[in-house]
C-alpha cells in the first residue's frame, strides 16, 4: 500500500513547476522595477487625507517560494497620521514586519514583491506611491525622511566597524553636506548622549560586541533618528530588552518623537507597550487587518474575537488566575489560506454566517472598524471591558508604572 504523504508534501516535479511559474512572475515584476529613468508621474500620487504621513491602501505583499505563494500581507489598509503613533499588533508571522519592510522597500527580492495596492508617502508638497517608486528614489528618502529601528540590534549593526564610524556614515550620507569630519563626529557624540549613553566618547570607539543589548538598541535608535525623520518605523524595538531598559527606551522614543514631531509606526506583540505608546491600534491576523481603531476603541471595546482573546491572555496585576487564557489552535498555513474567515478554526464565538466568504469590514464608529460577522446585524461590542482590558492594566502587566509617559492612565487609551 502506498505510504500516505504528509500534509504540504510536494514532489520534486511539483516544486519545479511552482519554481518555473514563480520565476516568470518575478522576472516580469523585476523587469518593471529595474527600469532606468522612470518618470515621476508614474509614482506621483495624492494623499486621501493630507493630515496622514503614510497611507497603506489595499497592500498585497507576497513571497513567491518553491513551496507556493506566501500571502504575507493580503489587502492591508490603514493610515499613520502626522505626529501620531500607530501600534501594529498581532501574533508571530501575521505580516507586521513585511508591512513595514514594504514601506522601506527592503523586501527580500526577487521572491518578495508588492503585487497590488498603494503605499502613499506624504512629502509635504507632494506624495509618492512607494509601491511604484524606483529603489534609488526611496533610498534618498531613507534615513532623513523615513527610517526604521529593527527588532534585533546585533543584526542591524555591522560587527566589524566601530560604533562611531557606523553613525558617522549615516550622518555623512544623509546630512553631511558641508560638514567637516570634526562636525560629523560632534554630531555623533551628541546623538549618543541624546539616547542616554553616558560614556559617549568611549562607546564611539567600541565595536557592537562590546556593548550590552540595551546600549546596542540605543545606538540603533540614535542611527534611526540621526536625521530627524518624519516617519519612524519601530519593529519590536524593545523585545530583546529587559523590562526596566524597555521602559527607558520607550520613554526615550516618546520624548524624541515629541521633539521632532514625527509619526511612529510601532510594531509589537506586547499589548502593554501598545497601551503606553499608541494613539491608534491596528490588529493583524494572518496577513489581514481584523480590527483597527483608537487605542480607546481597542482597549475598552475590543470587538474581534481575536482581539478579545489577546486581551484575555494578558496577565493582570491584582487578579489571581490558575491558568492564563490562551487562544486555542494555530494560525492557518499562509500558503493555503481558507476561503472563509481566517480565524474561524480558532474562534469560540462563531455565528451561522461564519462559514461564508471572508467577512468584509464593518464600521462600529467613525474610528473603529472590525472584520467579523458578529457585528453584521448591528450588534455592538461590550461597553465595559472585564478587568485587565484597559491600557493602564496592560501597561502594569508589562512591568511598567501606570504613570509613565503619556498620562494615559485608564482614561483615554
Ligand atoms: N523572505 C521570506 N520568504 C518567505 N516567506 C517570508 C519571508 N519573510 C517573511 N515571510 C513570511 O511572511 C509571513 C509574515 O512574516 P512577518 O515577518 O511579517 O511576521 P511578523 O508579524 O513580523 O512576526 P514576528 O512577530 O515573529 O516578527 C510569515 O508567514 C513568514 O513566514
Ligand atoms: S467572522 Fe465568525 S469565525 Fe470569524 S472571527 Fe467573527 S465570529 Fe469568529
Ligand atoms: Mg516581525
Amino acid at each position: 500500500m502506498a505510504k500516505k504523504k504528509p500534509e504540504g508534501y510536494l514532489s520534486g516535479r511539483e516544486s519545479r513547476r511552482i519554481s518555473r511559474a514563480n520565476r516568470k512572475i518575478t522576472n516580469e515584476l523585476e523587469k518593471k522595477r529595474k527600469r532606468k529613468n522612470v518618470p515621476e508621474s508614474e509614482y506621483l500620487t495624492v494623499m486621501h487625507d493630507p493630515q496622514n504621513a503614510v497611507e497603506f491602501d489595499n497592500l498585497h505583499t507576497y513571497f513567491f517560494t518553491d513551496a507556493g505563494t506566501v500571502k504575507s500581507v493580503d489587502g492591508v489598509s490603514f493610515e499613520v497620521p502626522i505626529g501620531k503613533t500607530v501600534g501594529v499588533v498581532g501574533e508571530s508571522g501575521c505580516g507586521k514586519s513585511v508591512t513595514s519592510l514594504s514601506l522601506m522597500q527592503l523586501l527580500q527580492r526577487p521572491q518578495g514583491q508588492i503585487v497590488e495596492g498603494e503605499i502613499r508617502l506624504n512629502l509635504g508638497s507632494k506624495a509618492y506611491d512607494v509601491a511604484k517608486m524606483p529603489y534609488e528614489k526611496l533610498q534618498n528618502l531613507r534615513g532623513n525622511f523615513v527610517s526604521m529601528i529593527f527588532q534585533e540590534p546585533m543584526t542591524s549593526l555591522n560587527p566589524v566597524f566601530r560604533i562611531g564610524d557606523q553613525l558617522n556614515e549615516v550622518i555623512e550620507l544623509h546630512d553631511g553636506e558641508g560638514k567637516s569630519r570634526d562636525a560629523v563626529k560632534a554630531r555623533t557624540i551628541e546623538l549618543l548622549e541624546m539616547v542616554g549613553i553616558a560614556n559617549s566618547e568611549g562607546v564611539y570607539q567600541m565595536y557592537p560586541h562590546e556593548l550590552s543589548g540595551g546600549m546596542r538598541q540605543r545606538v540603533c535608535i540614535a542611527m534611526a533618528l540621526a536625521c530627524s525623520p518624519k516617519i519612524i518605523i519601530a519593529d519590536e524595538p524593545t523585545t530583546a530588552l529587559d523590562v526596566t531598559i524597555q521602559a527607558q527606551v520607550l520613554d526615550l522614543l516618546r520624548n524624541l518623537k515629541n521633539k521632532i514631531n514625527s509619526s511612529i509606526m510601532f510594531i509589537t506583540h506586547d499589548l502593554g507597550v501598545i497601551a503606553e505608546m499608541a494613539d491608534y491600534v491596528v490588529v493583524m491576523y494572518a496577513g489581514r487587518i481584523v480590527e483597527k481603531g483608537t487605542a480607546e476603541d481597542i482597549f475598552y471595546h475590543p470587538a474581534h474575537p481575536y482581539t478579545i482573546g489577546l486581551m484575555a491572555s494578558k496577565p493582570v496585576v491584582g487578579k489571581q488566575v490558575d491558568k492564563l487564557y490562551s487562544i486555542p489552535g494555530k494560525v492557518p498555513n499562509p500558503i493555503n489560506m481558507p476561503d472563509y474567515c481566517y480565524f474561524k478554526d480558532r474562534c469560540e464565538m462563531c455565528v451561522g454566517r461564519c462559514s461564508g466568504e471572508y467577512p468584509g469590514e464593518i464600521s462600529l464608529s467613525a474610528t473603529h472598524k472590525v472584520s467579523c460577522y458578529r457585528y453584521y446585524d448591528g450588534e455592538k461590542p461590550e461597553k465595559v471591558p472585564p478587568a485587565g482590558q484597559n491600557p493602564a492594566d496592560a501597561g502594569r502587566a508589562a512591568g511598567r508604572k501606570p504613570e509613565a509617559g503619556t498620562g494615559r492612565k485608564g482614561g483615554k487609551a
